[in-house]
């Protein structure tokens, strides 16, 4: 039968009528309620036409389409039995039977598990698509070997088709502390293609590739994107053929040989995330964030203001050093108090010790109990720094278990430093009990958990999902601790690694300047509660840059906010500034962490201007932020956009202690006087006039329904 599945504007039309494999006639907008026969009738009417030079038959994509369905495009399953017998052609060019298809429909998703099989292959394929209540869509394969020998899995996801008018494409590159960079081309004839083989993400990760109408932007077009939520090797890809078909795909990247199934084994690909969007990139947040503020492991309220130890003193851990930065966050307003690199057995400096997860007696005579205690009486929670899959060669670890290294001997080193083998026998279960006993040793709230350097080795399957399975062992042993994903900053947040967390580091850079870009698009999928937001010291370490403490503050507001900077030697007037904007934070946290995004599409690109509205409408905070130097004289009027159409609002700006630098002679009228009062509709056509901001400053503006 032909299955319709609808969600929050968005259809999903799946011919699972048989004989063969399953094919989508629709993934877009929502079609309305349509019968039995309508549903037949659109797939008469999708029924392509034969072209010269082409299989006989019209060919029409489906799910699993491979070159024994006439596909010569990439394939999203392959899969391989070695030689050349016609049961290993077979394999390499499967054409699928369909057995069974279940659909089920709850208050979460609407799902279709779609059973095929391949006899002359000896192939069994379960294809899962939900399309979940927020119009998300989800899909995963599960391969099963039902021959007589090794059946090799090259590759396992599905082909999602996406309309011809999507001509553009958007995915993101990156570098250490410069993750999440824009790239734009035209959508052409052939594969557009991009692969991890960092074993991360990287910081050059795709993270999500968006096809979309000509010039999609975060406020208009309409878009398809997909996502692999997985946080090993992946591939996305989009693909336009001379077929006059165009296909999205997102997955996991296996090396050859990685995966070799036995006779009756079964292997599972990652998800897949896909979402269509006829509302620009916002779009896409408007079904994501919804959907992971849903999830059981959606972290706890409100988000805390941490403050991490990291830029403030790097290795330089005593408790001498330290009181007077716990008592400098406790003084500011800091929430959670965290201990950062450089606390365990040897690990003086980045070049050893990894995997020796016991407190280092030199620094901490009387164990870590002192420092946490003085966090606790300060009122804070007390997190730690770990970086559980690492191993250095100068450690206790390697000369122990020097078997538990991954990798070639003679690999490069990374960082100083080694990549432990989950895998190996014993390893994961060393690090549990070592982290399992200081986390019952020490009342520890939060774990900062990082991954400093790549792989190197071909195939991460088996370390993502040892990864994983450390992860939630942990978790369910220890429920009550938060765990952050760190990669060197933002080089590990895809959505598999989102569900067992409840932060993420986005990047290494404290610059406001790259971190107005970065949140804007990592925040595209993870929700801004989720993005770890510091204000650094005022000459960013990353870059050398000087910003403006408004700059900082502004910037840090809109994530899971803290401090990264010794306060403890900032002046007594910056402290002040920073407990003036954490208590800005608690007041405005709850909306920040529960509201729609809205990115605003400026006409000057200087400007970058963002935010975030309460659900019920009542209030919103937008971020006005030069990020260049502006064209113009005067700044085009600013639209609002995201409020109550009906309702009328007062703007007016919120102060973050020092004013924003402006260089006009006179600034708005309405800006002079304090306070803007407009429709929400005529905010989001019109908007308002702003003052000329001098580059790199930050005006925070409140809406508040009258
Ligand atoms: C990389 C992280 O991204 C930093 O924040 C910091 O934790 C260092 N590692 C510590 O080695």
């Amino acid at each position: 039968m032909i299955h319709h599945l609808r969600a929050a504007g968005v259809s999903l039309v799946v011919d699972a009528r048989g004989p063969g494999e399953p094919a989508i006639l629709h993934w877009g907008r929502e079609l309305g309620d349509l019968d039995a026969a309508e549903l037949d009738a659109l797939a008469q009417a999708l029924a392509p036409a034969v072209p010269p030079s082409s299989i006989d038959t019209p060919f029409r994509l489906s799910l699993a389409a491979g070159l024994g369905t006439g596909w010569s495009g990439r394939p999203a399953l392959q899969l391989a039995r070695p030689g050349v017998s016609a049961v290993a052609q077979a394999a390499r060019s499967p054409r699928f039977a369909l057995v069974d298809v279940m659909r089920t429909d709850d208050a979460e998703a609407a799902r279709l598990v779609v059973a095929l099989r391949d006899d002359d292959a000896g192939i069994g394929l379960d294809i899962e698509l939900e399309l979940i209540r927020q119009g998300v869509l989800r899909s995963r394969v599960h391969v099963g070997n039902g021959g007589d020998d090794a059946l090799l899995v090259a590759a396992a996801g599905i082909l999602l088709p996406i309309p011809a008018r999507a001509s553009e494409l958007l995915d993101f590159t990156g570098l250490w502390a410069r993750e999440r960079r824009p790239l734009r081309r035209p959508f052409l004839h052939g594969v557009h293609t991009r692969e991890s083989r960092h074993g991360r993400g990287g910081h050059d990760n795709a993270f999500l590739l968006a096809a979309g109408t000509p010039g999609f932007a975060f406020e208009s077009g309409e878009l398809w994107a997909v996502h692999a939520a997985w946080s090993g090797d992946t591939a996305v890809w989009a693909e336009r053929s001379t077929l006059g078909v165009a296909t999205l795909a997102a997955g996991e990247l296996l090396a050859p040989g990685e995966v070799a199934l036995a006779p009756g084994e079964r292997h599972t690909g990652a998800w897949t995330v896909a979402v269509y969007s006829d509302a620009g990139l916002n779009g896409v947040s408007d079904r994501v964030h919804p959907w992971v503020r849903s999830w059981a492991s959606a972290p706890p309220r409100p988000r805390p203001l941490t403050l991490n130890t990291w830029e403030a003193v790097y290795f330089d851990h005593s408790l001498d050093a330290l009181v007077p930065l716990v008592e400098a966050a406790a003084e500011t307003g800091m929430e959670r108090f965290v201990l950062d690199d450089g606390w365990f057995h040897g690990r003086r400096d980045d070049r050893r010790a990894l995997g020796d997860w016991i407190v280092d007696e030199s620094v901490w005579p009387e164990g870590l109990g002192p420092i946490i205690e003085r966090v606790h009486a300060a009122g804070m929670q007390f997190g730690l720094w770990v970086e559980p899959e690492m191993i250095s060669v100068d450690s206790d670890l390697a000369r122990a278990h020097p078997d538990w290294v991954l990798g070639r001997a003679d690999a490069p080193e990374w960082r100083f430093q080694r990549v432990l083998d989950l895998s190996a026998p014993g390893a994961a279960d060393h690090v549990f009990d070592r982290l399992d006993a200081l986390l019952r040793a020490y009342d520890i709230a939060y774990l900062k958990w990082d991954h400093n350097r790549d792989l190197l080795v071909a195939g991460s399957h088996a370390q993502t999902r040892a990864f994983y399975a450390l992860l939630d062992r942990l978790r369910a042993a220890h429920p009550g601790v938060e765990i952050e994903s760190c990669a060197s900053g933002g080089a590990r947040l895809d959505l598999g690694v989102l569900e067992r967390v409840a932060r993420v580091w986005p990047s290494d850079t404290n610059d406001p300047l790259e971190r107005q870009r970065i949140h804007a698009y990592t925040s595209l999928l993870l929700p801004p509660e989720y993005l770890g937001a510091h204000v650094g010291a005022a000459r960013a370490h990353t870059t050398g840059r000087h910003a403006d403490a408004g700059f900082r503050l502004g910037t840090a507001l809109f994530g899971s906010a803290g401090v990264e900077w010794n306060i403890a030697a900032a002046t007594a007037d910056d402290r002040a500034v920073v407990r003036a904007w954490a208590d800005v934070y608690r007041q405005w946290r709850g909306l920040l962490h529960s509201g729609r995004v809205v990115r605003i599409d400026t006409a000057d690109a200087a400007i970058a201007a963002h935010g975030v509205v309460a659900a019920s409408g009542d209030r919103a905070l937008y971020s006005i932020a030069t990020v260049g130097t502006p064209a113009d004289a005067l700044p085009p009027a600013l639209r609002l956009p995201g409020l109550d159409a009906e309702r009328r609002y007062a703007v007016r700006p919120v102060s973050l202690g020092p004013a924003p630098v402006t260089i006009a002679d006179a600034p708005p009228a309405w800006y002079h006087a304090g306070v803007a009062e407009q429709r929400g509709r005529t905010l989001e056509t019109v908007g308002l006039a702003v003052p000329l901001m001098a580059p790199e400053q930050l005006l925070l503006l409140e809406a508040v329904a009258l």
